[in-house]
């Protein structure tokens, strides 16, 4: 059960609490934020409504922590984080089931989670040992005008303070995904959760806590954004921000002051099928990434763009597809479950009213009771229609019927996005040239959109994001290279 046995220390009454300097505690505010289910539209958590003062706290906590942690061997890091990863994997079930209450995640996919989160641990705790423990050696007669009178040796050197603000969707992987590579590069961590997914998030960074990290290295604040959210992003203690939601990663960008900035956020993902596509791969892509978790990925295929002598096939078969799913609560495993939050609900149901206006074909009929919305396909969408630009982040996938790939590359490339695309095709050499003319950070050759394998480099060209992820490629970006030039005399006094 969430917050008792392992986790009864991070409980008080019935509010979680935040972490700082190595202990669990109680706000000073007195306040509460609620975290209603989705499924039930009921208070299912509370979690404290920390101050900026306990942010502060928390920040200067992760400072002094860091110090030493930087000077703490490679090895000594990476065997830490091993043992995190095996804590986090023996309490799957209890983590699963917040994100199971808090996010209306499938029990099944809840538990999927938890182990990927482990394994992307444990990875990025060997590939930190290898990429940081390598440096460069160079001389520098090789750039003209130089003779052999310097050595430069380069290393990379931790950033500071990370603060990783990860988003609802995965309040427990893609907390992970910036908490590993922070903390094996010597880095110290601030999270705040998004308020939706914060218990899972608080459990999570107690397996932490119990592998026995230094105190206040990770710390925890938990609150209002509208409260606590730009004094921390605008914290001068803060030196490295690892973003993943909407919007409000722009404001972020806008506000940060000079600081790496790590930045996933939305996506428009089009799925560009051809003529010569193999259909029931095309079929089976688009609703599982269409569909899956809902469509409350930032990776599902939002648009479909089909070449018109094919349109009516796919259509068809996406539709016996889609009556298959289920839908339901996610305690029952369904394939469809309620969206996170009732305003979530609103906006998708503003998409499909204006689509409704303006023509499209309703696949099925709408459904909704209260944050449940059933799969709707919606055929025949124009460009004047707000579904076909905006990611409803919902159960809702338009097709845009178009008569050559350029009008559907065309598509792709006027979004404000550029995360993901995908192409069905059997021709390889078309399936390359299409994905150099797409705009978008990673392009899929005959399969839906993912960020997977979390060892790939995952980023966002335009409004989609900042930097790369990826392992590696967080690693990096939460280290910078110091270099120590040795300087010796002059040729005319060297020996020889
Ligand atoms: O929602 C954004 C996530 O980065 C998507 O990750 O492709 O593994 O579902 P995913």
């Amino acid at each position: 059960m969430a917050g008792s046995g392992t986790f009864s220390e991070i409980i008080d009454g019935d509010v979680y609490k935040y972490y700082v300097d190595g202990q669990w505690n109680k706000s000073s505010s007195g306040k509460s934020v609620p975290i209603i289910n989705p499924t039930t539209r009921k208070t299912h958590y509370k979690v404290q409504a920390c101050t900026q003062e306990e942010v502060n706290n928390v920040i200067d906590s992760a400072k002094k922590a860091q110090k030493l942690w930087a000077k703490t061997p490679l090895w000594k890091r990476a065997e830490l984080l091993h043992k995190a990863a095996a804590i986090l994997k023996e309490n799957k079930a209890p983590i699963a089931e917040c994100l199971v209450k808090e996010i209306a995640k499938p029990a099944k996919d809840a538990v999927t989670e938890v182990v990927r989160s482990g394994d992307l641990v444990s990875y990025c705790a060997e590939e930190g040992v290898r990429i940081l423990g390598e440096g460069k050696f160079l001389v520098s007669d090789s750039f003209p005008g130089n003779d052999r009178t310097k050595y430069c040796l380069t290393s990379k050197i931790p950033l500071g303070v990370v603060l990783a603000i990860p988003p609802f969707n995965y309040p427990v992987n893609l907390a992970i995904s910036k908490i590993a590579p922070a903390l094996i590069a010597g880095n110290s961590i601030v999270l705040k959760p998004p308020t939706q997914g914060a218990v899972a998030a608080l459990h999570m960074v107690h397996c932490f806590h119990l592998a026995g990290f230094p105190k206040g290295l990770i710390g925890c604040v938990t609150g209002k954004g509208s409260e606590i959210g730009d004094f921390l992003t605008m914290h001068p203690g803060v030196n490295c921000i690892s973003f993943t939601g909407g919007d409000t990663g722009i404001s972020i960008s806008r506000k940060a002051g000079m600081i790496p900035l790590q930045m996933e956020l939305g996506g428009k993902d089009a799925c560009i099928v051809l003529e010569d596509a193999d259909l029931d791969l095309a079929v089976a892509n688009i609703v599982k990434g269409g569909f899956s978790y809902s469509g409350q990925r930032c990776t599902a295929v939002k648009v479909v763009l089909v070449m018109e002598q094919i349109a009516s096939s796919l259509v068809k078969k996406v539709n016996e597809k889609v009556a298959k799913l289920t839908v339901g609560a996610p305690e029952d495993n369904c394939d469809i479950t309620p969206v996170v939050t009732e305003s979530s609900a609103n906006f998708i149901e503003g998409l499909v009213k204006d689509a409704k206006e303006k023509k499209a074909t309703f696949c099925q009929e709408y459904k909704r009771e209260g944050n449940l919305i059933w799969p709707l396909l919606l055929d025949n969408v124009r460009p004047d229609m707000r579904i076909a630009w905006e990611e409803p982040f919902g159960p809702v996938l338009p097709v845009i019927r178009i008569k050559t790939v350029e009008e559907g590359i065309h598509h792709c490339n006027a979004s404000n996005f550029g995360l993901q695309g995908c192409v069905f095709t059997s021709d390889i050499n078309k399936a390359i040239m299409i994905s150099d003319a797409m705009e978008t950070g990673t392009v899929q050759i005959n399969s839906a959109p993912a960020r997977g394998p979390d060892h790939f480099p995952f980023q966002g060209l335009k409004d989609s994001g900042i930097g790369s992820q990826g392992i590696t490629n967080s690693i990096n970006i939460m280290t910078k290279v110091k270099t120590t030039v040795i300087n010796l005399p002059a040729p005319s006094y060297t020996m020889g």
